[in-house]
């Protein structure tokens, strides 16, 4: 063996650097940040979320009011210069976003990937639907479906109450039934239409108005090979032709009630829709506007002040 071969083994040394990113669509930065494999991971910070606590007992980013924070191994020497020529690459070739880099700093606490890691947590989403982030393997420890989500995503990655109330719904109705369609009325990164999927609905479909949420669930869909398995589209819920067994959706109320007639007609004679989205301290408004005449509310279910509700249409109906 030669100098070289020696040489070539020897580990190559890495720096770490805290890189945070203003942008006004922080979900679909981070989402095109895991995409093209610059992370692996991405915190979005905007108003809602507000910066979670993954540094210490800091903020993420007390700099930045709307953006992705992240944090990157990079091989010495140039690493820096190396990061930036990737940010720049990323510009280029992102011209529908637009979005600058605040800072860019080494970061010499090792521990920074463990706390990292430790902020996406596995989340039990329902009694046999577990979703985890793509670095960890993980059982559904008692449950049986187990879902890959990338957490760059700031909702919908089964963290949210209402995604928990509208999937523990979900994971009953298709425990008495045997592949029921499916449709997902807001599916956002796809959440609940890969549950369902999982959990035997056949055919699922799933909508979304925003192009963003509808990229980051394809990608989604490709982590957990469910590319067939589940559709997607842009359509309006009006232009959908079919009915289905089960529509669920998980939006906020006075969404719901603009989509009212759209959500219950796609509902099948006999099926079901389930609604999420609910502020508790509006649920008898959104009840009062909402459910007609002939439909029953089956289930109420709450978390904190959401809440959540299957109706199905009276059998007379
Ligand atoms: C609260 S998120 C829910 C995401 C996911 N279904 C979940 O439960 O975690 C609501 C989603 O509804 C979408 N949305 C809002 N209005 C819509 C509409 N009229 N038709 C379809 N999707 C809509 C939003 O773009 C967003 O992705």
């Amino acid at each position: 063996m030669c100098a070289a071969d020696n040489a070539e083994q020897k580990p190559v040394k890495r720096w770490t650097f805290k890189v945070e990113l203003r942008c006004e669509q922080p979900d679909a930065l981070a989402d095109l940040l895991i995409r093209s494999e610059f992370a692996e991971g991405a915190q979005v910070i905007d108003d809602a979320t507000n910066g979670p606590s993954i540094d210490g007992d800091s903020q993420v980013a007390a700099s930045l009011d709307c953006g992705v924070v992240t944090y990157v191994e990079r091989p010495r020497p140039d690493a820096e210069l190396e990061l930036r020529a990737q940010l720049d690459e990323l510009q280029e070739a992102s011209t529908e976003l637009e979005w600058s880099v605040q800072t860019v700093e080494r970061f010499d606490d090792t521990s920074w990937k463990t706390r990292w890691k430790e902020f996406f947590e596995i989340v039990e989403v329902s009694d046999r639907v577990t979703v985890g982030p793509p670095w960890e393997s993980f059982d559904a420890s008692g449950g049986e479906v187990t879902l890959v989500l990338n957490p760059g995503m700031a909702f919908g990655v089964g963290t949210h109450e209402t995604t928990r109330l509208a999937c523990q719904l979900l994971d009953r109705h298709l425990a008495d039934a045997s592949a029921p369609s499916v449709l997902d009325v807001g599916c956002g990164t796809g959440l609940l239409a890969m549950a369902a999927a999982r959990l035997g609905a056949d055919p699922v479909l799933g909508l979304d108005i925003d192009e963003d949420a509808l990229s980051s669930a394809r990608s989604n869909l490709e982590a957990n090979g469910l590319e067939r398995d589940v559709t997607l589209a842009s359509t309006p819920i009006g232009d959908v032709p079919d009915t289905f067994d089960i529509v669920v959706a998980n939006i906020l109320w006075p969404t719901l009630v603009d989509l009212k007639d759209e959500l219950l007609n796609h509902v099948e004679p006999g099926g079901r829709l389930i609604l999420s989205g609910i502020q508790l301290e509006h649920l008898d408004e959104f009840e009062g506007v909402f459910i007609p005449a002939d439909w029953t509310v089956s289930e109420r279910l709450t978390e904190g002040e959401w809440a959540a509700l299957t109706i199905v249409p009276d059998a007379r109906r």
